[in-house]
C-alpha cells in the first residue's frame, strides 16, 4: 500500500485531493449548448472523481463547487447550479451511505437557498458518521472570506477575554476556519486550463501541490484523476527545507 505521508515516498497517495472545477461554460460552448448544460454534464465527472477517490481509499476530497464570486453571474445561472446541487444530493445520498462516505460543506451555507440547505441539513446528519472518507463541497465558499469570519471570532474572543492575542497562532486560525479539523491538501487540480487559485482555500494551500490540466471539466474523469496522482507521486515536497533534510538518504534497509 502506498503511505499516505506525502513528502518523500514516490509512491505517496495525497491525503487530501482539492479540486477547482473549472470549464463546464466553455465545454457546452463548444457544443453550441447553453452553459447550464455544461454544468449539467459535470456532475457526471463529479461521480467520478469521488468513486475513484473512494475507491483508492483516499481520505479528503474537497470540490470548488460554487464561490461568493459566483453569486454574480445570471440569475438564471445562478438558480440552475442550485437546482442541479439539490437533485445531485438527494440522487447520490445512496451512494454516500453505501460507500460510507461523509459529506462536510465549507462556506457561507447559510446563504444557499431553503431547498438546498434544507437537503444539506438532511445529508450531513445522515452521513456524520461516516468515517472512511469525507467529501467536502465548497458552496459560497470564497478563502478571504473564510478567513474573514475566521478573524471576526478571534476579535470578539480577545474582545471579551477569552484569548490572548499573544495566544493566537497558526494553529489556533486555523482551528476557526470552515475546514477546522481537516488535514491541509497535499494536492490541489485545477481544470480547463486556467493558471489561477481564484481564492480557494488560501490558507491551507500553503504548501500543496498543484497540477493543473487544460482538460474541461465535465470532459474529466478517472484517467484525468489518476494521470494527476500519479504526477503528484512525482513530487518533492521539501516544506522549506533542503532537498537532504527532507528527503534523508535511506540508511540501506
Ligand atoms: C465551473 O465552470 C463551474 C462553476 C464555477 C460553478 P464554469 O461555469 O466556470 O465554466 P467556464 O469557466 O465559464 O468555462
Ligand atoms: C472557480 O471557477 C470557482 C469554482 C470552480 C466554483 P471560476 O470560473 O468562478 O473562476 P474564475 O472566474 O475563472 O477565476
Ligand atoms: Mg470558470
Amino acid at each position: 500500500m502506498p503511505s499516505h505521508k506525502g513528502g518523500t515516498d514516490a509512491a505517496a497517495l495525497p491525503r487530501h485531493v482539492a479540486i477547482i472545477m473549472d470549464g463546464n461554460g466553455r465545454w457546452a460552448g463548444l457544443r453550441g449548448l447553453p452553459r447550464v448544460e455544461g454544468h449539467r454534464a459535470g456532475v457526471r465527472s463529479v461521480r467520478a472523481v469521488v468513486e475513484c477517490a473512494r475507491e483508492l481509499g483516499i481520505p479528503y476530497l474537497t470540490l470548488y463547487a460554487f464561490s461568493v464570486e459566483n453569486w454574480g453571474r445570471p440569475e438564471a445561472e445562478v438558480e440552475t447550479l442550485m437546482s442541479l446541487l439539490r437533485e445531485f444530493l438527494i440522487r447520490e445520498l445512496p451512494e454516500l451511505v453505501r460507500h460510507r462516505i461523509r459529506l462536510n460543506v465549507i462556506g457561507e451555507t447559510w446563504k444557499l437557498p431553503a431547498a438546498v440547505r434544507e437537503v444539506l441539513q438532511r445529508i450531513l446528519a445522515a452521513t456524520e458518521s461516516h468515517a472512511e472518507m469525507t467529501l467536502t463541497l465548497g458552496l459560497s465558499y470564497a478563502g478571504r472570506n473564510e478567513i474573514v469570519r475566521a478573524v471576526r471570532k478571534l476579535a470578539s474572543e480577545a474582545a471579551s477575554g477569552n484569548i490572548q492575542p499573544e495566544k493566537i497562532t497558526e494553529e489556533e486560525i486555523a482551528l476557526r476556519l470552515d475546514t477546522a479539523g481537516m488535514p491541509d491538501p497535499d494536492l490541489v487540480i485545477r481544470t480547463s486550463g486556467e493558471l489561477r487559485i481564484s481564492n480557494f482555500l488560501l490558507w491551507q494551500a500553503a504548501y500543496a501541490e498543484f497540477v493543473f490540466t487544460d482538460v474541461l471539466w465535465p470532459d474529466y474523469g478517472k484517467a484525468e484523476f489518476l494521470h494527476a496522482l500519479e504526477v503528484y507521486s512525482r513530487r518533492h515536497r521539501r516544506f522549506g527545507l533542503t532537498t537532504e533534510q527532507a528527503e534523508p538518504p535511506s540508511n540501506g534497509g
